[in-house]
């Protein structure tokens, strides 16, 4: 069947904008027809904007190796993430947790199958009042971890994130299927609060699947040329989805279930395989987190508009306030919701 007008002018006007998005982290192979092009694909456009994100990421980290011990950086480019049992002294840490457990923060919730994902962002008015916390979210070495996994400096966000699992309901949580966040090196911490265990739904990482061996080059490849059409609603908007056939395939070993110690830190690329460990029963995990990811084929480190006024320290709050204008006004509905200022280990509220 012919498209009718509307859908053929509509890509006329669009098609600027997606051709520039070739240059950006854009990454939805259903959203954007040139990037989900199979012919385009075919001819080499996924793969190129992936070798390229990939050489441009080695040379941003080559200025950052410095802040890292030759040994862990050596480590985590074999793996993929840091990983520090002990990560704080044990006075700091009791005080890190007494100032989480007993915060009451404005939270956002997001529902996916029996989980539920609660954040409540950690901008500089909350910090003044959480010295302990304050002392991680601004020490340099834990940031050069953070930075050195991004392949960029800037000013990572940083949350006190609940995964809380219910006892029932809705469909299949996605975070449970093994998954690449995106085609370019992009960074996720948590420093757990309390002990995981194998029930807790714990965070689990391929290691290796950081690199971009030739074999997931060719496995990138094959994805690209069926994505936009795949029935996997992430696997379509360039989150690929990987099965354990796909990592015989690549030749990499299962995933390694990270059930640790409370008082551990975690650092990784998360466009490496990962997901989160099924939960068989209801369980409740608090984390300090945080998140960086910024544009893939830039070869400067610096230079990022969150470090800046009047985004600096005020991240969270101001990325909350654009969230619900968009919602206000019809233009975007997110997955989150607010839920007012609550505890973190308080049951879910959606
Ligand atoms: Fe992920």
């Amino acid at each position: 069947m012919r498209p009718g007008p509307l859908p053929v002018i509509r890509g006329l006007a669009l098609a600027p904008l997606w051709f520039c998005q070739i240059a950006t982290s854009a990454k939805s192979f259903r959203d954007n027809p040139i990037l989900g092009s199979s012919i385009l694909n075919a001819w080499g456009l996924h793969v190129s904007r992936r070798r390229l994100a990939d050489a441009m990421a080695r040379l941003r980290r080559a200025k950052l190796a410095e802040q890292i011990a030759p040994q862990e950086r050596a480590r985590f480019d074999q793996l993929g993430y840091f990983l520090r049992h002990d990560a704080l002294d044990s006075e700091h840490f009791a005080a890190l947790r007494r100032e989480i457990r007993s915060a009451r923060l404005p939270a956002r919730e997001m529902r996916q199958g029996r989980t539920v994902t609660r954040r409540m962002g950690l901008d500089d008015q909350w910090l003044v009042r959480m010295p302990a916390t304050r002392q991680v979210a601004k020490d340099p070495a834990l940031r050069a971890l953070v930075h050195y996994a991004a392949s960029y400096s800037g000013e990572p966000t940083f949350a006190v994130q609940s995964i809380l699992v219910g006892a029932f309901g809705g469909d299949e949580d996605p975070q449970t299927v093994l998954h690449s966040d995106t085609f370019h090196p992009t960074a996720k911490a948590w420093l757990f609060l309390d002990d995981v265990g194998a029930d807790d739904g714990p965070f689990a990482y391929v290691p290796g699947s950081n690199q971009l061996t030739p074999q997931r080059l060719a496995w990138e490849r094959g994805q690209s040329l069926t994505a936009a059409r795949s029935a996997d609603r992430m696997h379509s908007e360039g989150s690929f989805r990987a099965t354990e056939a796909d990592l015989v395939e690549l030749g990499l070993p299962p995933p390694v279930s990270m059930t640790v110690p409370a008082n551990t830190l975690i650092v990784a690329d998360t466009s490496g395989f990962h997901r989160r460990t099924p939960s068989p029963n209801r369980s409740c995990r608090v984390e300090l987190y945080a998140t960086l990811r910024r544009s893939p084929f830039s070869p400067w480190t610096g230079g990022h508009s969150a470090s800046l006024p009047p985004f600096a320290g005020r991240f969270n709050g101001l990325e909350m306030a654009f969230q619900e204008m968009l919602e206000r006004t019809g233009v975007a509905l997110g997955p989150w919701r607010p839920v007012g200022k609550t505890g973190a280990y308080e049951s879910a509220k959606i």
